[in-house]
């Protein structure tokens, strides 16, 4: 039976706006999905620029406001690939025209507007889901697996850090990223959000944190995106920067673990090593994006003398999702972590079930962002409820 056609509207089309796009165009290729993607419309203010990134990245038609997207009767899925601040008011506006809804993270700006948002897709009964693209490579999937199977026992350290250094020069531009009333935060909900949501995922909820946060740069000249993480400034024009530029907490967990954990755009060489190592009674488990095919794995069971950290290529029919690419060994990358984001939010779609990381992990993210930020604040543990 052929697969039924779902109709996308993709809000955005810059850095976010490649990544879904191919995921959407490689999705029937690779996975048996009961829905089919029709890349319908895509919306963004620059008529030039939109017109551009339509014709390159295969959508069949664009929009210079967003709003008329959502108007749109032959569109079912809204996909919000836009800054920080426009999450929410796009997706409760797509919620009220019951369109299902993806929307890149962190959910929104603040829990007020994140529960907004949520109450939205709930009151409207669409599926949403929210990108945090990592849960969905093989070797994280993977490591999860060996943790529900009980392969390390009882957790007591978790430790995540997501290190990038791309706005290190104080000559970097003062991009949306750079100012709270877009962004909502810095370091912290750019890339610690992500450090938050596999943390849950592969451990479980979180009960206190406490933080500190500094901003190395407070001036910089003013300037946009430009494309993935590059930019372009005005070097006579200067602005404050209102967010973090770096962070680190730690945190207790409901199981009983302890956490640590940093987030920071100044780690200089660092350019995406978002990595975590977990240690149970029985065993740990490392992984690191810059090697994202790879697990590493202690278990204390092993025979003496061969104890010892190895090394797992997580690409074998065993490993989640990999089956539908590459023989053994013919390692995948960044851009299929989104492919199988979307194959998930499609399965829930046709199957009638919520996917996850959904809305609600949004708005527990969301949760421990503030948590965090009145933490740093205040010099003070922050229970989280
Ligand atoms: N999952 C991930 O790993 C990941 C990585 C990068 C960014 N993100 C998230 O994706 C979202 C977009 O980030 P990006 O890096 O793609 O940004 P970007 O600056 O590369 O692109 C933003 C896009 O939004 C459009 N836009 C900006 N303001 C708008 C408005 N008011 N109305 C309509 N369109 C508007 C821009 O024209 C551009 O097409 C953010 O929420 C960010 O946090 C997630």
């Amino acid at each position: 039976m052929g697969a039924k056609p779902v109709r996308v509207g993709m809000i955005g089309y810059q850095f976010m706006g490649k990544a879904h796009s191919h995921a959407y165009r490689d999705l029937p290729f690779y996975f048996d999905n009961p829905l089919k993607p029709e890349l319908k419309a895509i919306a963004g203010r620059n008529e030039k620029a939109v017109k551009e990134a339509q014709e390159k990245m295969g959508w069949e038609s664009y929009e210079t406001d967003w709003r008329k997207v959502i108007e749109r009767d032959d569109i079912d899925v809204i996909d919000i690939v836009t800054p920080n601040h426009t999450h929410a008011e796009i997706a409760i506006a797509a919620a009220e025209a019951g369109k299902h809804i993806i929307t890149e993270k962190p959910l929104a700006l603040t829990v007020d507007e994140a529960k907004q948002m949520l109450a939205a897709v709930e009151k409207n009964r669409v599926k949403h889901m929210i990108s945090h693209n990592y849960r969905f490579v093989p070797a994280v999937q993977f490591a999860k697996k060996l943790i529900d199977d009980g392969r390390i026992g009882r957790v007591y350290h978790y430790r995540g850090q997501y290190l990038q250094d791309f706005i290190i020069d104080p000559n970097f531009p003062l991009v949306w990223r750079l100012k709270k009333e877009v962004s909502g935060s810095g370091a912290l909900g750019d890339i610690g959000a992500h450090s938050i949501d596999l943390a849950r995922f592969l451990i479980g909820e979180f009960s206190e944190v406490t933080a500190t946060m500094e901003t190395f740069i407070k001036e910089r000249p003013v300037g946009e995106m430009t494309g993935g993480l590059s930019a372009k400034g005005d070097a006579n024009q200067m602005g404050e920067v209102t967010v973090d530029d770096a962070v680190t907490f730690l945190a207790r967990f409901e199981n009983g673990a302890l956490g640590t954990f940093e987030a920071t755009r100044f780690a200089a060489g660092n350019r995406n090593k978002n990595q975590f190592e977990i240690n149970g009674e029985k065993g740990s488990i490392r992984w690191d994006m810059e090697n994202m095919n790879n697990l590493e794995v202690y278990f204390a069971d092993d025979e003496e003398g061969e104890q010892g950290f190895r090394l797992i290529n997580c690409t074998e029919e065993v490993h989640p999702y990999v089956g539908a690419y590459w023989p053994p060994g013919h390692i995948i990358g960044y851009e299929h972590t989104f492919i199988h984001l979307i194959d998930e939010f499609f399965r829930g779609i046709a199957e009638d079930y919520q996917p996850a990381p959904s809305f609600e992990d949004g708005v527990r993210n969301q949760m421990l962002l503030e948590a965090i930020e009145q933490s740093a604040k205040e010099r003070k543990w922050m229970k989280i409820d």
